[in-house]
C-alpha cells in the first residue's frame, strides 16, 4: 500500500523561490493540488509541484546521482536520504538504490530487509524480472531497493569489466522504463568494484568531503578514480558536485578547508552544508530533515543543495559562506 509518510513541499517555500507570496503562488494551483498541514501551513501535493514546475521549464529527465567518496561518515547517507525526500516532494519519482552492505540508507527510511528480500545481489543480473518484487514503495514518489551484508558479495560477483559496466546501468534503465525519473545511490566508503559499476551508471556524481585531510585528500582520489573509470570504460565523464558536510562557520578548520576546496576545485559546483544536530535527531527518527515543516538550517542548506541539483534553481556564481 501507498501511503504519503512524508511531509509535502509547502506553498511558502516554493513561493520564496519565485520571489512571490504563498497567497500569490496558491492561486496558480487546483485545490485538488493543495493540502493544509497545519494551522499556517499549505503543502502542495508532488503531482501538483511536478505540474507547476513543468511549466516553468523544469526538466524531469531521467538522472542517475551517484553519492561516492573514500572517506566514511562524511555524509554520503544523509545526502542520498535527504535528497531523496525533497526530490520526491518536488515530484520527481524517485528511487534510492541502496548498494552500501551497511544498509545505512535502508535503517534510515525504515526499510530494512528481511532474510528473503531480494536486494540489488540478487537481482542485478535480471532486473527486468526480479525488480519490482525487489522494491519496497515508501510514499507515492519515493522508492527504495534497500541494502544489506549479502551486497559486500558483488565486489566478488562483478569482476568481468562488462558486468561491472553494466551492472547497475541495468537496473537503472530498468527504474526508468518503470517510470522512475530519479535514482539516488548510496554507495559504501570506498572505491571497490560496486562503486566502479555505480560511477559508470552515473549522470551525476555528488562528493561528500569533510575538514580533516583525511576526507581533503580522499575528495582528490575520488575525482581521479571517476575520470579514470570513465576513461577506462569509453564513457562520458559525468558531472561532479562537491557537497562540504559538517561546517561549522565558528572553527577556523572549517575556513581552511573550504578555502582549500574551492582553491583546488574553482570549477566544481559547490553546496556547504552547516553542522546541525537535527540530522541525528531526524535519524533517531527514521525521518530526515524534510519530514517535518519546522525550518532550520539542515532543511535551508539541504534544499539549496537538492534544487541545484535538479536544476529547480541556478547556481549562483559565488557561494556565500
Ligand atoms: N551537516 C551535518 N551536521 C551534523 N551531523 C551530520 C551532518 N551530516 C551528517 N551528519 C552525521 O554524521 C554521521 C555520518 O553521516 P553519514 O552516515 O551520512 O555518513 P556516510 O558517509 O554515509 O558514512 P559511511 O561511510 O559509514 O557510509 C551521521 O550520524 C549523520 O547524522
Ligand atoms: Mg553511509
Amino acid at each position: 500500500m501507498t501511503t504519503e509518510r512524508y511531509a509535502l513541499l509547502t506553498t511558502r517555500e516554493l513561493a520564496a523561490t519565485y520571489g512571490i507570496s504563498a497567497g500569490e503562488l496558491e492561486e496558480q494551483f487546483h485545490p485538488d493540488e493543495l493540502v493544509r498541514v497545519n494551522a499556517a501551513t499549505n503543502g502542495i501535493t508532488p503531482l501538483g509541484v511536478r505540474r507547476f514546475l513543468s511549466d516553468k521549464g523544469v526538466s524531469y529527465q531521467f538522472r542517475v546521482i551517484v553519492h561516492t567518496t573514500m572517506r566514511g561518515g562524511i555524509g554520503k547517507t544523509t545526502s542520498t536520504i535527504s535528497t531523496a525526500v525533497r526530490s520526491a516532494q518536488y515530484g520527481f519519482k524517485t528511487c534510492v538504490l541502496d548498494l552500501d552492505p551497511q544498509g545505512s540508507s535502508s535503517l534510515a527510511l525504515g526499510a530494512v530487509p528481511e532474510e528473503d528480500d531480494p536486494i540489488f545481489y540478487d537481482i542485478w543480473q535480471r532486473p527486468e524480472e526480479l525488480l519490482s518484487d525487489a522494491l519496497v514503495t515508501l510514499s507515492s514518489h519515493l522508492s527504495i531497493l534497500p541494502s544489506s551484508l549479502e551486497n559486500a558479495l558483488l565486489d566478488a560477483s562483478l569482476l568481468n569489466p562488462g558486468s561491472q559496466k553494466k551492472a547497475v546501468k541495468g537496473v537503472c534503465d530498468q527504474l526508468r522504463l518503470q517510470g522512475f525519473d530519479t535514482v539516488i545511490v548510496d554507495c559504501p566508503p570506498s572505491l571497490g568494484i560496486a562503486v566502479i559499476s555505480a560511477i559508470c551508471a552515473a549522470q551525476t556524481i555528488v562528493v561528500p568531503v569533510g575538514s580533516d585531510a583525511f576526507s581533503l585528500k580522499g575528495l582528490d582520489l575520488t575525482l581521479d578514480e571517476i575520470a579514470s573509470i570513465c576513461d577506462t570504460f569509453g564513457l562520458p565523464h559525468p558531472a561532479v558536485r562537491i557537497i562540504y558536510t559538517r561546517y561549522d562557520q565558528r572553527e577556523n578548520v572549517s575556513h581552511h578547508a573550504l578555502s582549500r576546496i574551492k582553491e583546488r576545485h574553482p570549477n566544481l559546483p559547490l553546496t556547504v552544508i552547516r553542522t546541525s544536530s537535527e540530522f541525528s535527531k531526524a535519524l533517531a527518527a527514521e525521518e530526515t530533515v524534510f519530514s517535518r515543516y519546522a525550518r532550520n538550517s539542515a532543511r535551508d542548506d539541504y534544499d539549496r543543495h537538492v534544487s541545484e541539483l535538479l536544476g529547480i534553481v541556478q547556481a549562483p556564481l559565488e557561494q556565500e559562506q
